[in-house]
């Protein structure tokens, strides 16, 4: 069955503050054409492989295009995100609004518990297990309750480089118990819970030139991987992994500080 992924088109797209290093001395810099050239590149190439769904774009939110935020929905069950800034606060009601049709279950997380949705809580395929950062816009307290709410077993990862604030930045779990991170973007207990989980066989490093330009940031589907960029040893090591690197350039989108894996949402 095709995966079902969630975007926003991005007509209202662009960079008007600055909450994450990526977007300052970036206002005012992106070309929207080029921003909307490149995302309904990467959305026909995507629409061929999975069930793409979209929501409506809003012009008093201009990063409502990385849908990975609006929370995370797994088995029909969503946990809305709360956004940590208040310029994407925002966001929280269009997309309450766009998951009452499709989820069968909607949660609130307490209140004053931060948690950014699927940019900061990935699922390692076909496990129990839900790898979740925390450190710069998603609360540690927001994972046991992620747990319990989902009945999964949770792997806190601490996320210390500000230039990888969210999980999905540096961090993307692949098939076969295998994952692709950037070491350098998590503390030393964290490293440990991925060392004491995931063999050495089945992790791809990357290295600082390939994470600086979203590498981690990739969106799976099948054995296909698309993703802004990957260095010729980066592209190797995936093929020899067995999956195929699709490359999807998206460079007006990391002016915000998001790539591929940002702009899409997993809804089942
Ligand atoms: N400008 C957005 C922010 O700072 C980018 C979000 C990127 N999303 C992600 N899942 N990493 O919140």
């Amino acid at each position: 069955m095709k995966p079902s992924l969630l975007m926003c088109s991005p007509e209202y797209f662009g960079v008007r503050y600055a909450i994450n290093p990526w977007m300052e001395g970036q206002i005012g810099q992106v070309d929207p054409a080029v921003a909307v050239r490149q995302w309904t590149d990467f959305y026909n190439a995507l629409k061929r492989q999975a069930d793409i769904h979209l929501i409506d774009p809003q012009s008093h939110v201009p990063d409502l295009v990385f849908t990975a935020n609006a929370g995370l929905m797994h088995e029909g069950h969503f946990i809305p995100s709360r956004f940590k800034h208040e310029e994407r606060r925002r966001e929280e009601p269009i997309f309450r609004k766009a998951f009452e049709s499709r989820a069968t279950r909607i949660t609130l997380l307490p209140k004053n518990i931060y948690f950014e949705g699927a940019g900061d809580a990935l699922m390692q395929p076909d496990s129990n297990r839900l790898w979740a950062g925390y450190g710069f816009r998603t609360d540690r307290e927001a994972h046991p309750f992620l747990a319990e709410q989902l009945s999964l077993e949770v792997v806190s990862l601490h996320l210390t480089h500000p230039r990888f604030y969210h999980l999905d930045t540096c961090f993307c779990p692949l098939l076969d118990d295998q994952v692709m991170y950037y070491p350098a973007a998590f503390d030393e207990p964290s490293l440990q819970a991925i060392e004491a989980r995931i063999p050495p066989e089945n992790r791809i490093v990357v290295a600082e030139e390939d994470a600086v330009h979203f590498a981690c940031n990739a969106v799976l589907v099948g054995r296909m991987l698309f993703m802004n960029h990957a260095g010729p040893e980066l592209a190797q090591l995936i093929k020899n992994k067995g999956y195929m690197p699709v490359i999807q350039p998206v460079s007006e989108f990391l002016k915000a500080g998001g790539a591929n894996k940002c702009l899409t949402l997993p809804l089942g």
